[in-house]
C-alpha cells in the first residue's frame, strides 16, 4: 500500500508502535503526524526493548527514512536524548528528519502543564505533564515557536518577545510562581537547536514528493481515536489529533491519498487520566489485567485503568477512521479467563446505543451490555499462524471483527516482532 496510517481506535496505549515498526520494514518513509513525548511507543526486537516518545517507530530499518512532521509538538531536549540514547544503542537514526514546521515545547510550556494540573485540583486532566497542551494551545493562539524559529537565533528572540509577556502574566500572577527571562530559554534551548539544525526539512515538501514518487510512506498516530481533541471525551483529551484525519492536517497528505488505515486496538480496554470509561472492570478483574498486561504508563509510569473491549467504541473508531482492517493487540494477556467480557452496546435512558455518544456527560452516564465469549484456557504465545490458535480465541476475534463491522488482518500474542499472526497477506 503506498500510502497507509496506523491509528489508534481506543484511549492510546493500543501496541501502534509494534505495528509501525512491522510495517516500516517495507516502508521508504514513516511520518509521525501529531502528540509529543506524551507518547510512548514500545518495540521489542530479540529481547531488547525499545521505547520511543518522539522518535517515529520505523527508526529500527536502516532503509527508511523517519520525518517528525508539521502536526508534532518537539521538546528539543526530549528529541535530543532520545537520539542520544539511540546512538549508543547502535541505532543509525542519522537520516531522521525534522519539519521546520513542527511547533516547539518550551520550557515554560512544561512549568505551564503542571501548574494547571496542579490548579484543576480534583479536575484534573490527569495530562502527562510534558507541556502537550500548553505548546498547542499556544500554536492556536499564534503565538508558538516553531522548529524553523527554534534553530534560527533572530526568530527565536522575536517569537519569545510576543510570547512571554502572556507566558509570564499566567506564571506571576495566577500561578504564583518565579517569571522566565528571555536568556534563560535561549540558553536552556540553545545546545539542543545546534543538533536539530542539520535535521530540519521542508516536511510538507518530503510527504509530496515521496507521494509523486510513489514511495511506500507510513504514517504513524499517537494516543488514540478518544483522546482526540473533537472526537475524544473532552476535556479529558490530549491536545492534537490522534485519528486518520490527523496524518493529513498534520503532514501534506491530502485526503484521497491515504490507501489503508490500519486501526490498532487491544483486546481488553486501557485508559491513563482521568474521563468517562464505561466498560471499566471492576477492581479485582481490573488487577488481574493490569498485572498480565502489565498496564502500566511507559511515559508516566501510572498504573492504567483496566476494562474489557468495548465494541461500541471500536466501532465508533472504524467509522471515525475509515478504518480498513484492525489489528487485535495482547491477544495472550487473556490466556488465562474462564469468560472473556464484551460490551456490545449501551444503554441509556432506557435506549440502546450503538454507537459513542459525542456528548462526553452522556457517555459516563451509559451502562454497558455485556456478552460473554468463552476464553481458551491456553497459552497463545507460540501462535504464528491462525491454525495455531485455539477455536475459542478464533471465535473471539470473529465476534470483534463482526461487532466492530471491520475485518481483523493481525492480532498479537506477544512483545516481539514473531508474536504476530497475519490473517491476509
Ligand atoms: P496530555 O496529552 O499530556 O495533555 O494528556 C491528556 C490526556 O491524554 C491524559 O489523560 C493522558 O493520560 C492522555 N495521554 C496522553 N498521551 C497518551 C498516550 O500516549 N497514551 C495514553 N494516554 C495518553
Ligand atoms: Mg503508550
Amino acid at each position: 500500500m503506498p500510502a497507509s496510517a496506523i491509528v489508534g481506535m481506543q484511549w492510546g496505549d493500543e501496541g501502534k508502535g509494534r505495528f509501525c515498526d512491522l510495517l516500516a520494514e517495507d516502508a521508504d518513509l514513516v511520518v509521525r503526524y501529531q502528540g509529543g513525548n506524551n507518547a510512548g511507543h514500545t518495540v521489542v526486537v530479540g529481547g531488547e526493548v525499545f521505547k520511543f516518545h518522539l522518535v517515529p517507530s520505523g527508526i529500527l530499518h536502516s532503509n527508511t527514512t523517519c520525518l517528525i512532521a508539521d502536526g508534532v509538538v518537539v521538546d528539543p531536549a526530549v528529541l535530543c536524548a532520545e537520539l542520544e540514547e539511540l546512538q549508543r544503542r547502535g541505532v543509525d537514526a542519522s537520516g531522521l528528519q525534522v519539519s521546520g514546521a513542527a511547533h516547539v515545547i518550551m520550557p515554560y510550556h512544561v512549568t505551564l502543564d503542571k501548574a494547571e494540573e496542579a490548579h484543576k485540583g480534583a479536575g484534573a486532566i490527569g495530562t502527562t505533564t510534558r507541556g502537550i497542551g500548553p505548546a498547542y494551545a499556544d500554536k492556536a493562539a499564534r503565538v508558538g515557536v516553531r522548529i524553523a524559529d527554534l534553530v534560527d537565533p533572530d526568530r527565536l528572540s522575536g517569537r519569545l518577545a510576543g510570547v512571554l509577556p502572556r507566558v509570564n502574566a499566567l506564571l506571576v500572577h495566577l500561578y504564583g510562581q518565579d517569571a522566565v527571562s528571555a536568556d534563560d530559554v535561549i540558553d536552556h534551548v540553545r545546545p539542543f537547536a545546534e543538533l536539530i539544525r542539520p535535521r530540519v526539512v521542508d516536511g510538507r515538501a518530503v510527504v509530496i514528493e515521496a507521494l509523486a514518487d510513489e514511495l511506500d510512506v507510513l504514517f504513524e498516530g499517537a494516543q488514540g481515536t478518544f483522546i482526540d481533541i473533537d472526537y475524544g471525551t473532552y476535556p479529558f483529551v490530549t491536545s492534537s489529533h490522534p485519528v486518520a484525519g490527523g496524518a493529513c492536517l498534520g503532514t501534506g497528505l491530502g485526503p484521497l491519498d491515504l490507501d489503508a488505515v490500519l486501526g490498532i486496538a487491544k483486546s481488553y480496554t486501557t485508559r491513563v487520566g482521568a474521563g468517562p470509561f464505561p466498560a471499566e472492570a471492576d477492581e479485582a478483574d481490573a488487577a488481574l489485567l493490569r498485572e498480565a498486561g502489565q498496564e502500566f504508563g511507559t511515559t508516566t509510569g501510572r498504573p492504567r485503568r483496566c476494562g474489557w473491549f468495548d465494541a461500541c467504541m471500536v466501532r465508533t473508531a472504524v467509522a471515525l477512521n475509515s478504518a480498513s482492517s484492525i489489528a487485535i493487540t495482547k491477544l495472550d494477556v487473556l490466556d488465562d479467563l474462564d469468560v472473556i467480557k464484551v460490551a456490545v452496546a449501551y444503554e441509556l435512558d432506557g435506549q440502546t446505543l450503538d454507537w459513542v455518544p459525542s456528548d462526553p456527560v452522556d457517555f459516563a452516564r451509559c451502562k454497558p451490555v455485556f456478552e460473554e465469549a468463552e476464553g481458551w484456557k491456553r497459552n497463545l504465545s507460540g501462535a504464528r499462524k491462525p491454525r495455531d490458535l485455539p477455536p475459542e480465541a478464533l471465535a473471539y476475534i470473529e465476534m470483534i471483527s463482526t461487532l466492530v463491522e471491520a475485518p481483523v488482518s493481525a492480532v498479537s500474542v506477544g512483545a516481539e516482532r514473531e508474536d504476530t499472526v497475519w490473517f491476509e497477506e
